[in-house]
C-alpha cells in the first residue's frame, strides 16, 4: 500500500511559528508532529508521498536525515493544489489501494483496522470517523447502519446536525478515485471529492480514543497533553519544573531564572525564561527570550523572538516581530 501524507498547508493558524518553520515538524512532546502521523501507519505501507509546497527544503533536509520503515517521496506542487489536487499529483507514486492523511493529526486511530474494514465494505474509498459533541465546526458525515455514507455537510448549522461524527482526516482510497479529480486544479477532496463519490460506495468507520488537528493554538496545546498522557513511547524525554502546572512541554537546554509560572504550555528548545515571567497556554518558539516579569497568556511567540521586559499579551495577541 502508499500513503499520501498532505503537509503543503501554510499553517497561518500556527505563525509565527510557521513563518520559520513548516507545520509538519513542528514538535509536538519533542517529536515532529508527522512522526505521530506516519506512526498510525500499518507495515503494509511501502511508500509514503509528502504531498508539499511550503518550505519544502526544510522537510527535505529532515526527511534525508531520517530513518523510516518506508521510502519517503518528496512531492512538491507547482502551486498549493488543495487537499484533492495534492492527492491527484501523487498518482504517479501510486499503483494500490491507498491512505491519505492530513499531516497534522494526533490521533489514537487503528489504521490497520480501517484497512480491513474497507476490504471488506468493497467500497471505493473508507473515510475515518470521530465522534464529537457538537459536529457545527467540522465535516459532518452521516452513515447508514452499515457505514455506508449517506451524506457530507461542511460546518452543518446547528438545525441541520443529523449525526455527531466528522471526518477524521484520515481515508483509504481505490486508485479508481484518482480518475473523478481533474489535473492540475485546485480541488478540496472533501468538499468536492467524496460527495461526488457517495453513489459509487464511500464508507466511514468510527474509531474511539483521542483525536486532535494540531492546527491552532489551543488544539497545538491539547495535542501536547494528548500525547504525555498517552502515547509517551514516541516523545523524548521532557524537562519538567517544579513550578509546573496542568501539561507543560519543554525542550532541550531551556533556563528559567528565578520562579516562573509555566502552565499548560509549549517551551521549545533554548528558550530563556527571565525572572518573574508568567506563561499561561502559549507556545515559545525556540531561540526566544522572555524579558523580565512579562505575562503571557494564550500566545504564539514565534522563532528567535526577543519579547522586551514587562510584556502583557493575552488573547491571541502575539508579539512583533524583532
Ligand atoms: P491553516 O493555514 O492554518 O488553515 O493551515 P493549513 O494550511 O495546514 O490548512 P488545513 O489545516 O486546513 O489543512 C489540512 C491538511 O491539508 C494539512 O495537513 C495541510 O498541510 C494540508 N493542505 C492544505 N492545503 C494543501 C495544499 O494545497 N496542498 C497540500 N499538499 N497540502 C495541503
Amino acid at each position: 500500500m502508499q500513503a499520501v501524507v498532505l503537509s503543503g498547508g501554510f499553517g497561518t493558524r500556527l505563525r509565527p511559528l510557521t513563518y520559520k518553520v513548516p507545520k509538519p515538524l513542528l514538535p509536538i512532546a519533542n517529536v515532529p508532529m508527522i512522526e505521530y502521523v506516519l506512526a498510525v501507519l500499518p507495515d503494509e505501507v511501502d511508500r509514503v508521498v509528502l504531498a508539499t509546497n511550503y518550505m519544502v527544503e526544510q522537510l527535505e533536509e529532515y526527511f534525508e536525515k531520517k530513518e523510516h520503515p518506508f521510502e519517503v517521496v518528496i512531492n512538491t506542487e507547482p502551486e498549493p493544489l488543495g487537499t484533492g489536487g495534492a492527492v491527484k499529483f501523487a498518482q504517479k507514486y501510486i499503483d494500490d489501494t491507498f491512505f491519505v492523511l492530513n499531516g497534522d493529526l494526533i490521533s489514537s486511530l487503528d489504521a490497520g483496522k480501517m484497512a480491513q474494514f474497507h476490504r471488506k465494505s468493497g467500497g471505493v474509498g473508507t473515510i475515518a470517523l470521530y465522534e464529537v459533541e457538537d459536529p457545527t465546526p467540522f465535516g459532518m458525515i452521516t452513515t447508514d447502519d452499515d457505514g455506508r455514507i449517506q451524506e457530507f455537510k461542511e460546518k452543518p448549522k446547528p438545525e441541520e446536525v443529523t449525526s455527531n461524527t466528522i471526518n477524521a482526516g484520515t481515508y483509504i482510497l481505490e486508485p479508481e478515485v484518482l480518475d473523478v479529480i481533474p489535473d492540475g486544479q485546485k480541488i478540496s477532496i472533501e468538499r468536492e471529492t467524496f460527495p461526488s463519490l457517495v453513489p459509487k460506495g464511500l464508507y466511514g468507520l468510527p474509531f474511539q480514543g483521542y483525536w486532535c488537528d494540531a492546527g491552532t493554538l489551543p488544539k497545538f496545546l491539547e495535542a501536547n497533553g494528548l500525547i504525555l498522557e498517552n502515547d509517551k513511547a514516541l516523545a523524548a524525554p521532557l524537562q519538567s519544573y517544579v513550578e509546573s502546572i496542568g501539561h507543560l512541554c519543554v525542550g532541550k537546554n531551556v533556563q528559567a531564572k528565578g520562579d516562573p509560572v509555566l502552565k499548560d504550555s509549549v517551551i521549545l528548545d533554548e528558550v530563556v525564561i527571565e525572572d518573574g515571567v508568567s506563561i499561561d497556554n502559549c507556545i515559545i518558539g525556540s531561540g526566544s527570550t522572555i524579558g523580565q516579569g512579562s505575562i503571557l497568556s494564550g500566545t504564539i511567540v514565534g522563532y528567535d523572538q526577543d519579547v522586551p521586559p514587562g510584556t502583557k499579551l493575552t488573547d491571541g495577541k502575539i508579539p512583533p516581530e524583532n
